[in-house]
């Protein structure tokens, strides 16, 4: 018995970081996916294998034993296998065409799409329970995740989001195009986040007042959203990456990407946790190959990405 289901990566539109505490973020799907296959097979096995690398392993072993990138898939296969009492194993193949560990989602997209491939080989799991599962995977190696990039990537599209709330999906359909360009710098979203945790608890009045302008700016971003007003969009997200260089989450290489990306798009910042990853710039067809040009003259990874309506597909 085989189950398939492929999940897209997502960008931060606004708010990432003070989304941890309790500002709204808007986050949007990319048309980039990764497909993750389960089958059950003879044996005590789980068995993991990827692009970056196999776990070949047996089942019920403290999540903690687990020293491997792959652990959330680990966590998943092992927890449906006890949770159904069933004596099997699980072999999952990943594809993906997220590049990973740049902030687009691709632990995010696994987590949904391995819970989904995997849960359903047991029973027929709804969103909202693949969602609750793959939040809990993607806490064995990220444990203040506010949920938010799993959300995304489970329902597609555009949508604002909240701890306290949760999501609410934004039902438009804007036309534009995100041009995507990679650091090549790597970095580790949980220790990003503590950083700025600690920043937060030694700066508590800048922080807290980082925090309502960047509530304000989402408000206004929702009703530019609206209008598809990609000029005021883009001069927030100039804004926004302001606040995220007050945290502490830029530095040299991106702040350099970003003044090359803002001469011709709307506006660009960082997107996701910083400190290396990827930075976005807002486009129209006016605008996108100009901007895909300027990164590939400067010998830049990049590439445009629209808003995926789908979500997480099973097959
Ligand atoms: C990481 O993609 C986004 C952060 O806001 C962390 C989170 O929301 O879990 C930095």
């Amino acid at each position: 018995m085989k189950s398939t289901a492929s999940a897209p990566g997502k960008i931060i539109l606004f708010g990432e970081h003070f989304v941890v505490y309790g500002v709204s973020a808007v986050l949007c799907a990319i048309n980039k996916r990764i497909t993750v296959s389960a089958t059950k097979i003879q044996g005590n096995i789980i068995s993991i294998k990827s692009n970056i690398g196999d776990l070949i392993t047996t089942p019920n072993k403290p999540i903690i034993e687990i020293n491997s990138p792959l652990k959330p898939f680990y966590f998943i296969a092992n927890k449906m296998i006890e949770k159904y009492n069933q004596n099997t194993g699980i072999e999952i193949l990943i594809q993906s065409e997220i590049p990973l560990g740049v902030g687009l989602g691709s632990s995010s997209a696994s987590c949904v799409a391995g819970a989904a491939a995997i849960s359903r080989l047991f029973a027929k799991t709804s969103k909202k329970e693949i969602l609750d599962l793959a939040i809990e995977a993607e806490k064995t190696i990220f444990q203040n995740t506010s949920g938010a990039d799993c959300t995304v990537c489970t329902f597609g599209g555009i949508m604002e989001y909240d701890r306290k709330n949760g999501f609410s999906k934004i039902n438009l359909e804007p036309n534009f195009h995100l041009v995507i360009a990679n650091s090549k710098i790597e970095h580790s979203t949980e220790i990003i986040v503590s950083n700025v945790k600690q920043f937060k608890e030694k700066n508590e009045n800048t922080f807290s007042n980082l925090c309502k302008e960047e509530s304000n700016l989402i408000n206004n971003v929702l009703i530019l959203l609206k209008n598809n007003d990609l000029t005021g969009l883009g001069k927030n997200m100039i804004k926004n990456q302001e606040y995220l260089e007050a945290i502490g989450v830029s530095n040299e290489k991106l702040r350099s990407m970003i003044e090359l990306a803002q001469k011709l798009s709307f506006g660009a910042k960082i997107t996701g946790a910083g400190g290396g990853g990827c930075i976005i710039a807002l486009t129209n067809e006016s605008n996108v190959e100009k901007v895909i040009e300027s990164f590939k003259e400067k010998n830049y990874e990049c590439f445009s990405a629209k808003i995926d309506f789908r979500g997480l597909d099973t097959f």
